[in-house]
Parts: structure tokens; sequence; C-alpha cells
């Protein structure tokens, strides 16, 4: 359960006031500086996996790590949810709202066959607008979204909570209040 990975937890680093005066920051990086670090949360994250996941998609960019390593530990495809006009193929793409303004991420439109069955990673769940919006492109391209498993969650943004709203479990290694 989310705190109880406290060997995790200690390797996240905080930095406040990041990108702007009172956020807590959390800072993944001294995570992934450890030598054990990126093994510790994927064999942890393969302990959550649903079963019966065909793929893994990871989200741009710290996403992209932590889903490729748990596709690679499950033997799993990736795909690839991009921020926008990053992709070379056909694609769809969503546009969602942040706190000023708005931000688009797409994916390769035919990156899974319709019926498959997809778990979204990503490093970080906040408010959820990133994930929410990864989950209807997902749906968008014909997959059944089995799961959304992150390394933090910050729940006090009520991000999980909204994502569990949208029907889909989630899981987390470590949350910060
Ligand atoms: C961060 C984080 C998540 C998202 C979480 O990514 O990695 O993808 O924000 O926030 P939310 O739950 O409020 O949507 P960021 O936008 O910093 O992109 P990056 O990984 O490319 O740096
Ligand atoms: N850390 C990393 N990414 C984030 C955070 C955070 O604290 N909040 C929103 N995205």
């Amino acid at each position: 359960p989310p705190g109880a990975h406290d060997d995790i937890a200690a390797l996240i680093r905080t930095i406040p006031d990041h990108p702007k005066p009172g956020i807590l920051f959390r800072d993944v990086t001294t995570l992934l500086l450890d030598p054990r670090g990126l093994a510790m949360v994927t064999a942890r994250l393969a302990g959550l996996v649903p079963a019966g996941i065909d793929l893994i998609a990871g989200i741009e960019a710290r996403g992209f790590i932590f889903g490729a390593a748990l596709a690679h530990h499950l033997g799993k495809g990736l795909v690839l949810i991009r921020k926008d006009g990053k992709l070379p193929g056909a694609t769809i793409g969503i546009d969602y709202a942040l706190e000023y303004g708005t931000d688009r991420i797409e994916m390769h439109e035919d990156a899974c066959v319709p019926g498959q069955t997809v778990l979204l990673v990503d490093d970080l769940i906040a408010t959820g607008g990133t994930a929410q919006a990864a989950v209807r492109l997902l749906r968008q391209a014909g997959a059944r979204v089995a799961g959304a498993a992150f390394v933090v969650d910050l729940p006090d943004l009520g991000g999980a909570e909204a994502l569990r709203a949208d029907g889909v479990p989630v899981t987390s290694l470590v949350g910060f209040p």
C-alpha cells in the first residue's frame, strides 16, 4: 500500500518551490541514480499488475522510464503516449486542461489492436489530468484499460480518486501527503 515502501520513498528527493513557490516537487531523479532504484520499483510494480495484460502504456517523459522497465520485466510491448507533435506516424490526440492553458498528448492510432488490455504507467499522479487524458486516448484506440500504476501518488490532489471514478483501478508504491 502507499507509504509502505519506505526504501523507495527515501530515495525520492523533495525540492521545495519547484516549479513555483509553495509546490513540494517529488523528484525521482535521485531514485533513478540509485543502482538498485529502478530494479526495486520495477519488481514492486510487477507485483501490482492485473492478470491478462497485453501491453504497457507509458506517458512522456518519466513514464517512459518506468513503463519501459516494466514492459521489459514482463515481456510485454510498450505504447508511447507522447506530447504534441513528436510521433511520426498517423496519430490520435486529446487536448486536456492544465492549471493555466491546455496541453495535448498523442499516440499512434494503430498502437493497439481494438480489444487489447493495457496497463497505464507514469511516475506520478497529481491532479490526474494527464492520466485521465491518456485513458481517454487509449479507449479511443479501442483498448481496455485494466489499470493505472504510479510510483508516486499525491492523494491530496485527488487524481487517483478521479481516475477510479473513470473506472480505472489505480495502484501506487508511495503516497506523499
Ligand atoms: C508530470 C508527471 C505526470 C503529470 C502528473 O509530468 O510525470 O505525467 O505531471 O500531473 P497531473 O496528475 O496533475 O496531470 P510533466 O507534465 O512534468 O511532464 P514530463 O514528465 O515530460 O516532465
Ligand atoms: N513531482 C513530479 N511531477 C509532478 C509533481 C511532483 O511533485 N507534481 C506534478 N507533477
